[in-house]
């Protein structure tokens, strides 16, 4: 099991030692064109995890290729880029332009933009024609059966599959109005993990393609509960925040968790836990 960070989550080049606690390093989305991300403020604090509308800040395409990548790759880390835009071309256009990189994650569902008017199979069809490099395709658990898009995806030409993206959600202040500018923003931290576990373990049964899972993963016991329901590899995002040296950590406990479960590695649990659909079928 390979430990990534959640895209957005980790400047690589402002916090290069805990870049290379990882296996390889997840970019923020870049985007065509340069945007200023939302208005602040734009994280909010919330029980059980957090809410962020960053609203994909980031230098543009032609800034990050120019300097932001070329400064990535002498970190000496495998990398992945993460890549969005508003309609299939958009991404298309950005994938024809990347080499020299591990993969690339297809960004088809973040909160804090308008939704892309083309559908995630067409962009990932694009893509497809666009690049041989792996394609993996995040995807939001907000769509109502999320495994028919992992299915979708599958058939245009995608490598893997990256789950989950926030979740849309709001929190107020004491005079009860919306704590973001934005009023709402992406939900991410431990509330996401058992929404992102079901997601993984239908989406790892409707498609048979290896998966990033994310989604409030805080130890080794959560990475290996990823494992249990599909996840060949997992990603961390909002812990860094709080926990810069969580890749190692992490990494550390998942061997004592294989242990005290008496397995050699996560991958002797991959798929363990039945997924709800199939205890659906076998109860039928
Ligand atoms: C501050 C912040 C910024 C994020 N930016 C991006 C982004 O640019 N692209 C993306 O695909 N996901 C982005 N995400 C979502 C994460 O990559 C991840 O899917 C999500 O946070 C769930 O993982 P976690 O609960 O471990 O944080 C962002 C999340 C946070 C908290």
């Amino acid at each position: 099991m390979r430990i990534l960070n959640a895209s957005g989550c980790l400047d690589a080049l402002a916090a290069p030692d805990v870049a290379r606690q990882l296996d390889a390093f997840v970019t923020k989305t870049v985007t065509p064109q340069p945007r200023e991300g939302s208005a602040p403020p734009r994280i909010a604090e919330t029980a059980h995890g957090m809410l962020n509308a960053i609203g994909l800040a980031n230098p543009g395409r032609k800034r990050f290729l120019a300097e932001h990548l070329p400064r990535l790759g002498e970190l000496g880390i495998p990398l992945w880029v993460s890549v969005g835009g508003f309609c299939a071309d958009d991404y298309a256009a950005t994938c024809s332009r990347l080499a020299g990189i591990e993969a690339i994650e297809l960004n088809l569902s973040c909160p804090n933009v308008d939704e892309a008017a083309d559908s995630a199979a067409e962009i990932v069809a694009a893509c497809r024609q666009a690049t041989e490099l792996p394609l993996y395709a995040k995807l939001s658990a907000a769509h109502p059966d999320v495994a028919d898009v992992a299915r979708a995806v599958a058939a245009a030409g995608a490598d893997g599959l990256s789950l989950i993206n926030t979740l849309r959600a709001t929190a107020l202040d004491r005079e009860l109005q919306p704590v973001l500018a934005r009023g709402s923003g992406g939900l991410s931290g431990p509330a996401l993990k058992p929404v992102a576990l079901y997601a993984v373990s239908v989406c790892s049964e409707a498609a048979s393609l290896p998966i990033v899972g994310m989604g409030g993963i805080e130890s080794g016991r959560d990475a290996l509960e990823f494992a249990a329901c599909g996840a060949r590899d997992i990603a961390l995002g909002t812990v860094l925040f709080g926990d810069p040296g969580a890749p190692a950590r992490v990494r550390a406990e998942l061997a004592a968790a294989c242990a005290d479960l008496g397995v050699a590695t996560p991958d002797d649990v991959r798929s363990l836990a039945k997924s709800p659909e199939t205890m659906r079928k076998v109860h039928a």
